[in-house]
């Protein structure tokens, strides 16, 4: 038998199953792997002027151990969610906007990507023949996640001679276990997500496994997730391990601003854009932890985790709490607005979701 060293970063995951739809209890559904029907596989090897892809049936997928995403990272995820309408359409939201971010990153890693048409053509397809595993309307979402990587061979160290273009899905409800309570968070002190001219804009593969640590770490201790700081000044906000951050004091909103090191989430946006058109002041800059200490609301935003309210965070020790730990009426607002016009209850004078 071979020794192994053992896992020390334990955490609550959840196992894939397939249950059968009629099984799934959708109010309490969580954000666990689902296994649904079908995959969206397309494949790129150097010469080709474009991806081919196709459907197929969801499951493993074959690429040799030399592969550039398995030995270099070379990968990129993306995050999107299929809302049901009442009345029978899917609505997506904002899909082009990470057909443009999964460009970003591909561009900074060395890969092809596909065009936006393909993109969101792509995600239309894997949806519709996943249609039956969009939780009912008000119960979740379908959650897409598209993924891009160097699946051909390489030794040393190159981009890989060979892309593929995934995308799976998977029902799913509230991303923190807390539901739509307010989260605690810890400020990590020694640990960083990012550094300046490093991949932290990007939704680099690595990104996610360089907090594992730290979160698993964090929850062992009872808290929800962990907040980074800037590496440089170690006293800026940069954002939550899956989401971003936003601090309210009165009716200003701030966030960090987008300069190479947080995720320009599309819900960070979405939620600017938001806020700004019901006439709050929202500020993109940087965020001290004093301004974070002192602030009247703090919330998170993100695909997975929607808006979720922060009752608390941790600093040195010291825990600093929100509104009693409630949740704060602005977030609660806001919280309303986006999920109204994700979901389809409002008009939607954005003109964000595309009806499928
Ligand atoms: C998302 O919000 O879609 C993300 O990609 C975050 C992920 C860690 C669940």
């Amino acid at each position: 038998a071979v020794p192994v060293s053992p896992m020390r970063c334990s955490a609550s995951v959840s196992v894939a199953e397939t249950p059968e739809v009629k099984d799934i209890d959708w109010d309490n559904i969580g954000f666990g792997l689902v296994n649904t029907d079908y995959m969206y596989v397309a494949k790129w090897t150097v010469g080709d002027p474009v991806f081919k892809g196709q459907l197929q049936r969801f499951g493993n997928i074959e690429v040799s151990p030399a592969a550039g995403v398995l030995n270099y990272g070379q990968g990129l995820f993306e995050g999107l969610k299929a809302y049901n309408k009442d009345g029978g359409k899917i609505l997506l939201f904002r899909p082009e906007e990470n057909a443009l971010r999964m460009q970003m990153g591909a561009e900074r890693l060395c890969m092809p990507a596909p065009t936006v048409e393909q993109f969101v053509e792509a995600v239309k397809t894997t949806v519709l023949a996943n249609k039956r595993w969009i939780p009912p309307a008000g119960k979740g979402s379908l959650y897409i996640r598209p993924l891009l990587m160097g699946s051909g061979a390489i030794l040393g160290l190159a981009p890989a001679p060979e892309y593929t273009f995934l995308i799976y899905v998977s029902p799913v409800g509230n991303y923190f276990k807390e539901g739509l309570s307010p989260i605690n968070l810890l400020i990590a002190t020694d640990v960083h997500r990012a550094t300046p001219g490093g991949t932290g804009g990007i939704k680099s593969i690595g990104n996610y496994a360089s907090v594992l640590k730290a979160q698993a770490a964090a929850k062992a201790k009872g808290y929800s997730d962990v907040l980074y700081l800037d590496c440089v000044n170690k006293k800026y906000l940069e954002e939550v391990s899956s989401c971003n951050i936003f601090v309210v004091k009165g009716n200003n909103i701030s966030t960090p601003e987008v300069k190479g090191t947080i995720l320009p989430g599309v819900t960070r946006k979405s939620v600017i854009g938001v806020a700004r058109s019901q006439g709050f002041e929202v500020e993109e800059r940087s965020v001290s932890v004093e301004e974070l200490i002192d602030a009247d609301e703090v919330f998170c935003t993100g695909t997975a985790v929607v808006i979720s309210p922060v009752g608390s965070v941790t600093y040195d020790d010291k825990r600093y709490t929100y509104k009693d730990g409630k949740t704060g009426t602005i977030t609660q607002q806001l919280y309303s607005d986006l999920t109204r016009l994700q979901m389809g209850t409002t008009e939607d004078i954005m003109k964000w979701t595309v009806e499928i």
